[in-house]
């Protein structure tokens, strides 16, 4: 079954079409890539399907109910939740308070409450923390709860964006360029990381990613973007022997 089904979606500045006639389905659970060369329209494509911006033209159907233009606090709010390719985390606060709050926002449960103490509030302050650390457990910042999110590594902080974007409890996960900063041994661990967070969280995973060997071995297909067009969509393999897609890269170098 599809989660995702964008039509005919597309998204213009001024005379510059970021994303043309663009329609494709992502399956539930599935692992899918979006790649292309830089500027290929691929964070635009990211910033419709979660409201940031609204398409010029197109449908986006999440589980069946079309989503285009809602704002992206109810995108959050159907199950949709995405990490940034230029970081967007709290850097005077600590790696648990970013995720904390991210789940407040999720909980609708009021900060103040929390700190003058009223019971029901205290007990959800709590669950949040705790699952807060859990979720840290999860991507590796085991023992780094309390370092301020400026400090860290860039790979530590895109795995702090993915708790965070974790602890809104989507269904459908947007990672924007996580490995983009890693080392080599980083950038192996996240596709264990994703796959582990698929499984265990019931997710579809949607992914941009120039680390092409990454997301060969990970995704279970691709769709390509060039200038905005869907070029190719299909099984890594079949993709990367496209000549279209090959074309597409080389022009890029
Ligand atoms: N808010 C905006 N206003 C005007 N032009 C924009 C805006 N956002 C993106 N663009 C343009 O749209 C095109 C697609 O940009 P986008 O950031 O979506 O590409 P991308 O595939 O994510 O590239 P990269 O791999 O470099 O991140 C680019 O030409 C970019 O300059
Ligand atoms: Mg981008």
């Amino acid at each position: 079954m599809s989660v995702l089904e964008v039509k005919e979606l597309t998204r213009r500045f001024g005379g510059l079409v970021a994303v043309n006639n663009v329609s494709f389905q992502v399956d539930e659970g599935e692992i899918f890539g979006l790649i292309g060369p830089n500027g290929a329209g691929k964070t635009t494509f990211f910033n419709m399907l979660t409201g940031m911006m609204p398409p010029s033209v197109g449908t986006i159907a999440y589980q069946g109910q079309e989503i285009q233009g809602f704002a992206p606090h109810r995108v959050a709010g159907c199950g949709i939740a995405r990490t940034f390719q230029n970081l967007r985390l709290f850097g005077n606060l600590s790696a648990l308070e970013n995720v904390a709050i991210a789940r407040h926002r999720h909980q609708k449960t009021n900060l103040f409450a929390g700190i003058l103490g009223l019971p029901n509030a205290r007990k959800a302050e709590q669950e949040t923390y705790d699952r807060a650390k859990e979720l840290l457990d999860l991507v590796g910042l085991t023992g780094k709860y309390r370092q301020q999110a400026r400090n860290f590594s860039y790979g530590d902080q895109r795995r702090l964006e993915i708790a965070r974007a974790l602890a809104l409890e989507p269904n459908l996960l947007l990672l924007d360029e996580p490995a983009a900063g890693m080392n080599p041994n980083e950038k192996s661990t996240l596709s264990d990381l994703i796959r582990q967070i698929r499984a265990q969280f019931n997710l579809t995973v949607l992914l941009i990613e120039h680390h092409i060997p990454l997301v060969m071995g990970l995704c279970d297909r691709l769709a390509v973007l060039d200038f905005g067009e869907l070029i190719a969509l299909g099984a890594p393999d079949i993709v990367k022997a496209d000549p279209a897609v090959i074309e597409a890269y080389l022009g890029d170098e």
